[in-house]
């Protein structure tokens, strides 16, 4: 009996020792210390001993299985720290790697010219003001002096909510005149940007939506004169001190007089062509539309509850993607919506 317990003694020692995972060591508990293990059957047979062997068996047994135990706990403790130094390799990380560069992005370059209009123009004193795209039918026509059946109010044009035809998408900024006069007395000057609709197909120069830039100004003497200094003062800035202007007659409803304002065209020169060619950027027109301005007409202030006979007042309204794509040599209208990085790191 004393060889046997000593042979458990030293084949779990060898055992435990090769022991490399928690599960191989509980195994080994079981079949050395549990129930049915080994020292347990060893000592089933005390009962046949001698009494004077009974108590040095069980003193040898009880040394067997306290080194049993300890071996246990040396192994448990030294398998756990190899796991967790294996862990703790596999997930090192190496500092030294270069991160990943973060890309910065910037303005687009749409809003670059929105933001350098707006800055000009809050110089001269504009405030700038903010309106619906939902607006009433009211306020994008009839207030702006625009009769019934004007082409313009058209539903093959416009984009109407409602079967009478009284709410819709904002054909142009230039409701945002009577939203304000009728809310302000003169002396006003506001510049109102924002989106506007029409039915529309897209191509290199329409879009369904779009952004215009509406300017008001409204006090007592304002002439023609504080409109053209308005405008080519914005010109230059945009476009460069060179930069060649001129006004030309028009008719709109809502202002009398009224003009439209171009830019010589700065591929051509005014010329319309192009080594021979007509010239793509002007189609051969030598110069390029920007804007549509006037008076304000008197039926549109008296509308809002303004005195024609003491105030006077000018308007102005133009495209923003049109101003964006002269200012950064943009040939097709499409390019500014589709958000493509290629196209837009390119300002
Ligand atoms: N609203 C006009 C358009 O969309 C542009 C315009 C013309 C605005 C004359 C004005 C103006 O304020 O006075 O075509």
């Amino acid at each position: 009996m004393k060889q046997q317990l000593e042979i458990i003694r030293q084949q779990a020692m060898q055992a435990l020792e090769s022991a490399e995972t928690p599960a191989a060591l509980e195994e080994l508990r079981v079949k050395l210390l549990g129930k049915k293990g080994e020292l347990t059957a060893v000592l089933k047979q005390m009962g046949k001993l001698s009494p004077e062997e009974r108590p040095v068996m069980g003193q040898l047994a009880n040394s067997v299985r306290a080194d049993i135990e300890a071996k246990l706990e040396e192994r448990k403790t030294e398998i756990y720290a190899a796991a967790l130094e294996a862990k703790l390799r596999q997930e090192a990380i190496d500092v030294t790697i270069p991160g990943k560069a973060v890309t910065l992005g910037h303005e687009h370059p749409m809003n670059q010219v929105l933001q350098q209009i707006k800055e000009l123009f809050v110089g001269m004193g504009y405030q700038i003001v903010d309106g619906p795209e939902i607006e009433l039918a009211d306020y994008n026509f009839t207030r702006l002096n625009i009769e019934e059946g004007h082409p313009s109010r058209d539903r093959s044009d416009t984009f109407y909510f409602t079967d009478d035809d009284s709410l819709l998408l904002r054909t142009q900024t230039s409701p945002m005149q009577i939203r304000v006069m009728e809310k302000t007395e003169p002396p006003i000057c506001i510049l109102a940007p924002g989106r506007v609709y029409r039915k529309d197909e897209a191509d290199a120069t329409h879009s369904p939506m779009f952004h215009q830039i509406e300017g008001l100004v409204v006090a007592e003497n304002i002439t023609m004169g504080n409109l053209k200094g308005a405008l080519v003062t914005l010109m230059k800035q945009i476009y460069g001190q060179d930069a060649i202007m001129r006004f030309r007659p028009h008719h709109f409803p809502f202002t009398e007089p009224s003009c439209e304002m171009d830019m010589q065209c700065h591929k051509c020169h005014g010329t319309g062509q192009v080594d021979g060619q007509v010239c793509s950027t002007c189609h051969g027109e030598g110069w390029i539309e920007l804007l549509g301005a006037g008076m304000v007409h008197p039926n549109v202030l008296e509308g809002c509850g303004i005195d024609p006979g003491k105030y006077s007042g000018f308007a102005f309204g133009m495209g923003l993607e049109r101003m964006a794509m002269g200012r950064m040599r943009i040939n097709d209208l499409r390019l500014i919506f589709d958000n493509d990085v290629r196209f837009l790191n390119q300002f």
